[in-house]
């Protein structure tokens, strides 16, 4: 395996690039990497969306709609490419709760397909986007990639799956893959299913924001160009500070739920009689925390956007792009929030009442 890979020249496959972090990813990495190529290869899921990759150089960006899943489709896309970075996956807690199924066939089966053609073609590097929430809830000190792997819901416990297969390739095949544990990402073209996006849509239109239980739930936010900084970052650096080798990307910032749902009412100029408290997520994991000092020490990364700063950005953001969150509102989405909300026992109005 070469020391460094040459990624700034490489014909990288990113999978799941369509969506939100991959989409944000591939627009950096276009521009750092003025001579690189990528293919995306997605299965274009309710999550994925074709306008997030629009205004990007076409002439370095191929397209191929397909599904990780099957080996042919995966060989076409993975022809010629060098990296492979995965995003692609069911990504929504509540959506696991509901169907199992579909996290474990694409978050576990979906990355050994990857792992396998990787394998065969003798790939330079292969990153595994993993998440923190693959050690569960974490109630003492920060965990560091040494800590245990306690996945408390099927999303989770499907990510474990392939963090760990991924492990599997490069201690028995010696595929040079790298796997990064990122904590809750905010930013542009999030799907508005998930906490800020939500809320901040939510907000703008007037409707109720859906606090599950307390509100007191903590997690480690990242700005999603921090996070596709620090993947860059791992591309770029030579094979022996890398390869076969588990990374925490977390802000090092915790906010529980009520602490941004003001902040949310607050740059959007909304009463807090928008909050309801409602019943909560099955198995609602209370915080994680990420202990990110392995890829500060060895890389030099560190978060730059302030929490403050970034939430302001990404409120404008969903203010001027309502022609990209309306219609997705409009479609899908419609039918899932009235599943997973419709039903959902209110417990109180408002905030900390
Ligand atoms: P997302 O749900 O916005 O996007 C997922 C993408 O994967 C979509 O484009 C979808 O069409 C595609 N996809 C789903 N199943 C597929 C399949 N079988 N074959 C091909 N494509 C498929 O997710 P995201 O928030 O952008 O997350 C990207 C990755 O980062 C995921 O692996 C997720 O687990 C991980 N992650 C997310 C966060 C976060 O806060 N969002 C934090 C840490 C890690
Ligand atoms: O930690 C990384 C993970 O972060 C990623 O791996 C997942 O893909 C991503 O979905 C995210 O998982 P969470 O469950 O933490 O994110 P979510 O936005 O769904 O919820 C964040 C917090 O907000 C959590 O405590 C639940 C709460 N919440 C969420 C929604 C959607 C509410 O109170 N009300 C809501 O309507």
């Amino acid at each position: 395996m070469a020391d460094a890979v040459r990624v700034d020249s490489a014909r990288i496959l990113a999978t799941g690039a369509a969506g939100f972090i991959g989409s944000n990813w591939v627009r950096m990495a276009l521009a750092r990497w003025p001579r690189a190529h990528v293919v995306v290869l997605d299965a274009l899921t309710y999550a994925g969306n074709r306008a997030n990759l629009a205004g990007l150089d076409e002439s370095r960006l191929s397209f191929i709609h397909g599904d990780i899943r099957e080996p042919a489709m995966v060989a076409k896309a993975m022809e010629g490419c060098d990296v492979v970075v995965n995003f692609a996956a069911e990504s929504m807690v509540d959506r696991s709760i509901d169907d199992p199924g579909s996290f474990l066939l694409t978050d576990t089966y979906g990355v050994f397909v990857l792992l396998e053609e990787a394998k065969r073609r003798g790939v330079s590097r292969f990153v595994q986007i993993s998440t923190d929430e693959v050690y569960g809830e974490v109630m003492g000190d920060p965990v560091t990639e040494e800590g245990p792997l306690l996945p408390r819901n099927p999303y989770a416990a499907s990510k474990a799956g392939g963090d760990r297969l991924a492990f599997a390739y490069s201690a028995t095949y010696n595929v040079p893959i790298i796997i990064t544990r990122c904590s809750n990402n905010y930013g542009p073209y999030q799907y508005p299913e998930k906490l800020i996006p939500l809320f901040v849509t939510n907000a703008l239109e007037d409707k109720p924001l859906p606090v599950y239980g307390s509100g007191k739930n903590r997690r480690d936010w990242i700005h999603v160009e921090d996070h596709c900084e620090a993947l860059c970052m791992l591309l770029e650096a030579p094979a022996a500070q890398v390869a076969g080798e588990t990374f925490n990307i977390g802000s090092g910032r915790e906010w529980d739920v009520l602490e941004i749902t003001s902040r949310i009412l607050e740059l959007t100029g909304k009463p807090a009689s928008l909050v309801q408290h409602v019943e909560d997520r099955p198995g609602h994991d209370r915080r994680y925390a990420l202990d990110s000092s392995k890829i500060a020490s060895a890389l030099g990364w560190r978060a730059k956007h302030a929490f403050e700063d970034g939430l302001a950005q990404t409120v404008r953001w969903y203010q001027e792009r309502r022609d990209w969150w309306e219609p997705i509102k409009a479609g899908e989405f419609r039918e899932y929030y009235e599943r997973m909300y419709g039903k959902r026992k209110v417990l109180r109005a408002g905030m900390g009442s």
